[in-house]
């Protein structure tokens, strides 16, 4: 950022609800004023309560010095008149998702404030460029796009619209930081950086189950404990609320004009029509009980015949050799024409690969090797694969002290499918410049808990691979959904790092 951030002592914040209070309350500790306000009756004063008990609550938990706490609270002003703001170097404005409110309440700051007060809307949805066109001002106003719970979530998306000036941005992360966050500089988009890169996780399992491949509880177990994420997409999407993630699923596709990578599914929307909310109206993908617990039906096959103990290789394959004789089978290059074959394709399904390699396709198992291994293996057949088979080798499975989630043929799994897609759109950021490839990765582990960034995740699997589970789910599945980003593709033509820049 070549521009030098202005000083800012007087932050005004706008709307005091579940986000104001919460910007309040971090700029608050930042050492900075705050006034805050809101057009409802007592709301401000009601918001100072909450944040006081968040400060006491600690206070008492020692992660914050009591003077520190009561310095905090003086700084701390309520007001009850939005002329009151006349003094704030800059104004956060948090309050109702409305377009046309926002910009009124914009265009009266504009009257308000001094000519050298920077504007910034916490809005989610709505364009920062769409709010300014009401202003005369321009270069001044920004996004800072904070998460909720805000004290808790360490990262803020500073929003750059095109008539943002280099030093409102450069502001607006210098603030960020003073407010104890993680600020990350992001071009004016749909969905901005979070909202658009946590499309993929739940989006394809959406598609997933829609298909019939796996149950919600499959794909969540295969994502936490093959792959690594803290909790499984269904299990996300329950808790964030349907009539939450629905709707941004919704306006980030309309966005990008219909783009198939970002389309959800019918059942997304089945689920908001009939009421069916997640864990807040009891009952989501999963039902919950009085105290809150889901009821999960459980995602592993079970199996009471003999394990086998012998299986053929489709193909050498070392990896899978290895893996196989770790569990204690033993392995042959030879198919005897009877037992089990065992294939581990790359975005591709077993039917795909029977044909291909004229195998018989009842006795065609694929394994899901791209994954962690250790706990739990996913495996996928082809239909009318023989059932006495595929029970075998789940036993044998299991005494190799394994969890086994049976699925339907699927090109890439449950595991690689999603994960290719997560990365492939965190390509696609890269691409289109929404951020850097780092800040892309930063914005994704903290505004979103992932345990890794969608650049770093294609690094893991491998660049090359990546490319080739999409490009074989494009071609398979005919649907462009699966088309590869241009700067996956290059990285991996040319063998290099997700996070190489441009
Ligand atoms: P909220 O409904 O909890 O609070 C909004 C507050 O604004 C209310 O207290 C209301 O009285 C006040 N208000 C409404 N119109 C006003 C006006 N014209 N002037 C002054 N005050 C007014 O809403 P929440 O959740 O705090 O959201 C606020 C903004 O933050 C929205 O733009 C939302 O999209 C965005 N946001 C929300 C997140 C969330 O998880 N809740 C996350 C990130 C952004």
């Amino acid at each position: 950022m070549s521009e030098a951030a202005q000083t800012i002592e007087i932050v005004g914040v706008v709307g005091a609800g579940a986000m104001g209070r919460g910007i309040a309350q971090v700029g608050i500790t930042g050492g900075m004023q705050v006034l805050l306000y809101d057009a409802a009756p007592g709301a401000s004063v009601k918001a100072r309560d909450a944040i006081f008990a968040q400060l006491d609550q600690m206070v008492a938990k020692g992660r914050l010095e009591v003077d520190a706490a009561a310095a905090a609270k003086q700084r701390l002003t309520v007001v009850d008149d939005l002329k009151a703001l006349a003094p704030a170097d800059l104004v956060v404005e948090a309050i109702v998702e409305n377009l046309a409110v926002k910009q009124e309440v914009f265009r009266q700051l504009e009257a308000i404030v001094g000519p050298d007060c920077l504007l910034a809307s916490n809005t989610s949805s709505l364009r920062i460029a769409s709010i300014a066109s009401a202003c005369q001002h321009r270069g001044r106003i920004g996004g800072l796009h904070f998460f909720n719970p805000v004290p808790v979530m360490k990262l803020v998306e500073v929003i750059r619209a095109p008539s943002t000036d280099d030093r409102t941005v450069a502001t607006l992360v210098e603030v960020g930081k003073r407010m104890g966050r993680v600020p990350v500089v992001v071009q004016d988009s749909p969905g901005f950086l979070v909202n658009l890169g946590g499309r993929a996780y739940t989006q394809e399992a959406l598609r997933i189950v829609s298909e019939g491949v796996a149950t919600p509880a499959q794909v969540d177990a295969v994502m936490r404990e093959a792959w690594g994420f803290r909790m499984g997409p269904f299990e996300l999407m329950d808790l964030t609320g349907i009539d939450v993630n629905f709707p941004v699923s919704q306006i980030v596709h309309e966005g990008y004009f219909y783009d198939r990578r970002l389309a959800t599914s019918p059942l997304h929307q089945l689920l908001r029509e009939s009421g069916q909310f997640g864990r807040k109206t009891g009952r989501g993908f999963y039902e919950y009980d009085s105290e809150g617990k889901a009821k999960v039906p459980s995602p592993d096959a079970i199996s009471s015949t003999p394990p086998i103990r012998r299986v053929a290789l489709a193909e050498a394959d070392d990896a899978l050799g290895e893996l196989l004789r770790s569990l204690g089978l033993e392995v042959s290059n030879f198919d005897d024409g009877e037992g089990p074959i065992v294939c581990a394709p790359l975005g591709e399904d077993c039917s795909s690969y029977a044909a291909r390699k004229q195998l018989d396709h009842r006795r065609l198992f694929a394994l899901d090797i791209a994954g962690k291994l250790d706990k739990r293996l996913t495996m996928m057949r082809a239909p009318g694969a023989r059932q006495n088979l595929l029970d075998g080798l789940v036993a044998s499975l299991h005494d190799a002290g394994r969890a086994v989630t049976v699925i339907h043929d699927s090109p890439g799994f449950i595991g690689q499918r999603i994960a290719a897609m997560v990365a492939n759109l965190g390509c696609e950021m890269a691409q289109i410049r929404l951020a850097s490839p780092e800040d892309i990765d930063r914005a994704m582990t903290l505004g979103l808990n992932y345990p890794f960034g969608p650049l770093a995740l294609a690094d893991a699997m491998g660049v090359g691979t990546v490319h080739e589970v999409l490009r074989q789910l494009q071609e398979i599945t005919g649907d462009d959904r699966y088309r590869p980003s241009l700067w996956l593709r290059r990285r991996a033509q040319l063998g290099l790092s997700a996070l190489t820049p441009d």
